[in-house]
């Protein structure tokens, strides 16, 4: 029996983690997996409610590190993982995605001689701005093991020197969970609740500190989905960031817009399924919305997942009026990609990972 530990810390973590607890799961003879859950997102609405969506156990562990800076949130967490690693001695630590509690988890469990892995390894902005790009970079440069979900994810890592021998290919949990939850999406009543008829409206979701921190930008943007609203309804869960930033700036949202409260998983599962047309800055919506072929118009400057571009329904777009209004107008012509599914975006990522990990620790 192994013992094997999986981090989850803020929103995008939860279902990329659900799916692969569900495989050690399936085989208890062989597998003691738990959960360390370190707090970075706290509210019921960026946690409590993935946990019950994606039917995923309460964590064996929970740091409860909350806010703060970037350097504290990183130290909160390493102090709080060290304990958790030192009591439990895990015989592997499982990171996912590019959070801070990702890069800051893996640097404790690789100092303690513990055999780590990243999941969803080798993806890459090039804007070294971004956080999450160094915790990208970071993380990739120090685990044992490097799980990948697209093609260009294994080109960077190869070109940045990585032994072959510890990069796998196995697909994309996060659409792992998505398989899992589509049907119950189907029977949410988000859409009654808030009026909405399916296949009518935009959905939006804006969170990344270059599109939200700043007030003539956030108002730019604002007014854009405000104009978007002239031509569809208009829904906008909001992000904590965003809403913060909206209060303090003072700014004013378009009546037109329906605001909402960040939404469940299953919730907001069911709102993009159903939506004419997505306008985010997400990773994860970008590959969501590849895998559900809905048309998706991001707004930043560069994306870590180019497959959902060169194969997918995602286009990139300067995050200013002209690019996402001439996006959003491409996308009325009919002019958007229709799109097609990456290789192994088939609902059964978690189980290679677990099959790997197995022959991994058999054979060290
Ligand atoms: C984090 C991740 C980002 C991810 C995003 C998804 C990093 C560096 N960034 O950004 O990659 O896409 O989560 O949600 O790890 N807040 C709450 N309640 C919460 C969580 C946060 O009110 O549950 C507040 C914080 O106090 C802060 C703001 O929201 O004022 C932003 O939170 P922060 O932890 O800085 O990161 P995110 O922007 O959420």
């Amino acid at each position: 029996m192994k013992r094997v530990i999986s981090v989850v810390g803020a929103r995008p973590n939860f279902m990329k983690v659900a799916p692969i607890h569900r495989a050690f799961a399936s085989d208890p003879q062989s597998w003691d997996h738990r959960i360390v859950h370190t707090g970075q997102h706290y509210d019921a609405a960026m946690s409590d409610a993935f946990f019950r969506d994606l039917e995923m156990p309460h964590p064996a562990y929970f740091l409860g590190v909350g806010g703060g800076t970037h350097t504290e949130q990183t130290a909160k967490i390493m102090l709080g993982f060290e304990k958790v690693c030192q009591e439990s001695q895990p015989d592997y630590v499982i990171v996912v995605g590019d959070v801070n509690s990702t890069i800051a988890c893996a640097m404790v469990s690789v100092k303690l001689g513990i055999r780590t892995a990243h999941v969803e390894a080798g993806l890459r902005s090039f804007d070294r701005t971004m956080p999450e790009e160094i915790n990208r970079l970071a993380t990739d440069a120090i685990v044992d093991d490097l799980f990948v979900t697209e093609q260009s994810g294994l080109d960077h890592l190869l070109h940045e020197g990585v032994d072959p021998s510890r990069v796998h290919m196995v697909g994309n949990t996060m659409i792992d969970s998505l398989h899992f939850a589509r049907q119950r999406a189907e029977q949410s009543g988000i859409h009654a609740q808030i009026g909405l008829q399916r296949g009518t409206y935009c959905l939006v979701t804006m969170h990344r500190p270059s599109n939200v921190d700043d007030q003539d930008h956030l108002r730019e943007l604002i007014g854009v989905v405000g104009d978007i609203a002239l031509s569809m309804p208009v829904v906008f869960p909001v992000h904590p960031r965003t809403r913060k930033n909206i209060d303090a700036m003072g700014l004013a949202v378009p009546e037109a817009v329906t605001l909402l409260e960040p939404a469940g998983y299953i919730d907001f599962l069911a709102l993009m399924t159903h939506a004419r047309v997505v306008l985010t800055d997400s990773g994860g919506i970008q590959e969501e919305t590849t895998a559900l072929g809905v048309p998706c118009i991001t707004a930043r400057t560069s994306t870590e997942r180019p497959i959902t571009v060169s194969m997918g329904t995602n286009v990139l777009v300067n995050p200013s009026r002209d690019g996402i209004m001439g996006a959003f107008e491409r996308f009325l012509r009919a002019e958007h990609p229709v799109g097609s599914l990456p290789p192994l975006w088939d609902g059964h990522a978690a189980e290679r990972i677990v099959h790997q990990i197995g022959i991994l620790l058999s054979a060290s």
